[in-house]
Formats: structure tokens, C-alpha cells, sequence
């Protein structure tokens, strides 16, 4: 099964194509240098932004595709346009995927116009897909070659942190989820965002946190580890920022500036204290079979080593997506959902009746 799979929830503009669980080519376009100086996301920007480039983006995965793959003929270089490409290639594709929510609902409207406009065009099958669901299976996803080959079996517990969502999934199967946690206010990488702009670092944070927590101790500062001890397993994270921001709120720029490594060692150990722990809770309570992981956070390298520490003493298998840039938003993600779905028929039945919804539930 070919699958063109487009995602447009918040800032990139992201088209792959996959043969079913195997990702042909996958493109992400990048917003982050326009939404750079606000400090966040600017959604008008982002409509407009990917408004541009979704038609192109789909041409070059389109592209690509055919030059990993076979079944997709080659396309002779020069003189083609968006609506040349599609005409050749679109034919070779089964079904078309988008990304229905949660997310900016202005932003998620170009992916699925354009996904409705192809999906009637070409006569195509049109899967809706959860965005957080994307993020939940980018650790099924496998390269052209069907690399890697990984044992996942259920259930299995799945933590999954970015700028948006901060999620424990416990997953029964393909399409049986349950929500054991999630953020009842920031999200962590929100709340790594929010620290960066707050030291003068810019978005997104998590990376440049990172970086400089290398060299940074991190007991500098005392902060609090929300909802330790807490019922349940839900995250908090505004606490922790509101503690943050008034600890260095009187600070001067030269204090801050010379105080930076440390600043984000402090801050991430007391994010990822928070996330281990109530993971950690989690799956003594769930007894999952495999540990995943996933979301623009689990790209820190740091925090992978802490959980990979944790899963060897628990004696579980533990999974990351195997390419760092399936962490991060992606459409092959999405592509992967609608792979699973469409094999049990779940397609959308009227193209009218697809909108978008910027507060989709995973259940
Ligand atoms: O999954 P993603 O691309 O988008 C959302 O769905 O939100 O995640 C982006 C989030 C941002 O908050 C960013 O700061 C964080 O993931 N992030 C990281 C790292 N790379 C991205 N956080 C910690 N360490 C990283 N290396
Ligand atoms: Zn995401």
C-alpha cells in the first residue's frame, strides 16, 4: 500500500510517502526561522507559510519517493511543474493521509484543503489521522529498507513528550489506546520553550537547553518537582516555570548570561525528574511488555540515557524512533497511522465531512 501522508499541524509543513510501514521519503519544512523573533508559534504566519510550500513539498516527496522506489517511475529532470508531478506520479498512490488534529486549527486547514483537493482529483482514499496517535507509532515506523526489525510487543507503555502534549499511552494494540497521563497544564517541551525565551535563548528550547546543560550543574537552583507524590499519573509543569520565572525575574542580563549553563542544567533535570518519575509510577502500576518513547523531547539524548538506565534495571525492552528526525513533528508518523488504519477499513466516507479539529481526542 503507497500512502502520501501530509502534516500541517503547527509550524513545519511535512509530506512523506511510505510503502505501508517503510518511510520512501519524508520532508519536513521548516518554519522555524519565521517564527524565531516572536519567541513561539505566529499562526497567521504559519497559514500563510504553509499555504507556500504544502504543493511543492508534496511534489519533492513525491520525487524522492521515485528514486528509492520502483514502483514509482522515474521522472525526467527540467521543465515540470506541482501540477505535472501530481499528474505522473499521484496515480501510484493508494491512499492519501492527513493530519486532522489536535493542533492550530488555521494551520491544520491548508493540510487537509489540500488533502480533500487531491484525494477528489485522483480518486484516492482519504485517512484522517491524530497527530498524537503519529507520535505514539513513530517508533513502528522503518526506513526503505525495512530497518530496524524490533520486536514490539503489547502492551506496551508510551511516554510521549513535545511542544504540545506530554502523554503516558498505555497501547493494547494498533488503534487501542488508553490514557494513563497527561499535562494538566504546560506541555515539557513547552515548558523547556518557555525557560528559553524567559533566559533569552529563543525557540524552539529544548535543543539549546540541552547544549548548555552539558557544562551546568544541576543543583544550582532548588526547584520544585511537580506533582511528586501525587495521585495518578498526570504531569504539571506551570508550577515549575512560575518558580523559574520568579527566581531570575530581578536577575540582570549579565548575571543571567553568566549564569546560563547552570540556569538549564537546573531546569531540564527538574523536567526530566518530573517525566521519569511519573513514567516510572506508570509502568509499575501497568506492567507493559515494552517501553516506547517518542515527541519532540525524546530527541535529548540526556533524557534517553535516564530512561534506557531505567528500563535495564526493570529488565524491559525500551524503543526511540529509529531516526532523530521522526522525534520531532513528521509526516511520516502520520503516514504510518493510516497505514493501520486503512487496513481496517477506516477511511473518511464523505470528503465534506472531514474538518478540522483542533482539540481531537486520542480516545
Ligand atoms: O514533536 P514536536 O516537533 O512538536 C510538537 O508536537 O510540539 O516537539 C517540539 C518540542 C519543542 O518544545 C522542543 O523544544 C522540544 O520538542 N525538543 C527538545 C529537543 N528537541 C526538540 N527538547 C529537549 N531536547 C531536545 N533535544
Ligand atoms: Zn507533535
Amino acid at each position: 500500500m503507497k500512502i502520501l501522508a501530509i502534516e500541517t499541524s503547527c509550524d513545519d509543513t511535512a509530506v512523506a510517502v511510505l510503502e505501508n510501514d517503510r518511510v520512501l521519503s519524508s520532508i519536513v519544512s521548516s518554519q522555524i526561522d519565521l517564527h524565531k523573533k516572536w519567541g513561539g508559534v505566529v499562526p497567521d504566519v504559519a497559514k500563510r507559510a504553509h499555504q507556500d510550500r504544502i504543493k511543492p513539498v508534496i511534489a519533492e516527496a513525491l520525487k524522492r519517493a521515485s528514486k528509492t522506489h520502483p514502483l514509482i517511475p522515474s521522472l525526467e529532470e527540467g521543465g515540470e511543474n506541482c501540477e505535472n508531478i501530481f499528474n505522473k506520479y499521484l496515480k501510484n498512490i493508494d491512499v492519501i493521509a492527513v493530519t486532522q488534529g489536535p493542533g492550530l486549527a488555521i494551520a491544520l486547514g491548508v493540510g487537509i484543503g489540500e488533502a480533500k483537493e487531491l484525494a477528489e482529483k485522483y480518486n484516492k482514499k482519504l485517512v484522517a489521522v491524530n497527530h498524537i496517535e503519529g507520535h505514539i507509532l513513530s517508533n513502528f515506523l522503518k526506513n526503505s529498507k525495512g530497518k530496524p526489525d524490533r520486536k514490539i510487543e503489547f502492551p506496551a507503555l508510551i511516554l510521549t513528550v513535545s511542544g504540545g502534549h506530554s502523554d503516558i499511552v498505555l497501547m493494547n494494540d494498533f488503534g487501542k489506546y488508553k490514557i494513563v497521563g497527561e499535562t494538566l497544564d504546560d506541555a515539557g517541551g513547552e515548558a523547556l520553550d518557555k525557560a528559553s525565551k524567559m533566559m533569552g535563548l529563543g525557540y524552539p528550547g529544548g535543543p539549546v537547553i540541552e547544549r548548555l546543560a552539558k557544562t551546568g550543574d544541576e543543583e544550582f537552583l532548588n526547584l520544585p518537582r511537580p506533582m511528586k507524590g501525587a495521585k495518578g499519573f498526570d504531569y504539571s509543569f506551570s508550577g515549575l516555570k512560575t518558580s523559574f520565572y520568579y527566581t531570575i525575574k530581578d536577575w540582570s542580563k549579565e548575571k543571567i548570561g553568566k549564569n546560563l549553563a547552570n540556569l538549564a542544567a537546573s531546569f531540564q533535570v527538574a523536567v526530566f525528574d518530573s517525566l521519569m518519575g511519573r513514567y516510572k509510577k506508570a509502568i509499575e502500576e501497568f506492567n507493559p511488555k515494552t517501553l516506547l518513547v517518542s515527541g519532540g523531547v525524546s530527541a535529548n539524548m540526556k533524557l534517553r540515557r535516564q530512561l534506557r538506565k531505567m528500563a535495564k534495571e526493570m529488565d524491559l525492552s525500551i524503543f526511540f524512533p529509529y531516526k532523530k528526525e521522526w522525534t520531532t513533528d513528521n509526516a511520516a508518523m502520520i503516514g504510518v497511522v493510516a497505514y493501520h488504519k486503512a487496513l481496517r477499513g477506516e477511511f473518511v466516507e464523505d470528503l465534506g465531512d472531514l474538518d478540522r479539529e483542533a482539540r481531537l481526542k486520542l480516545v
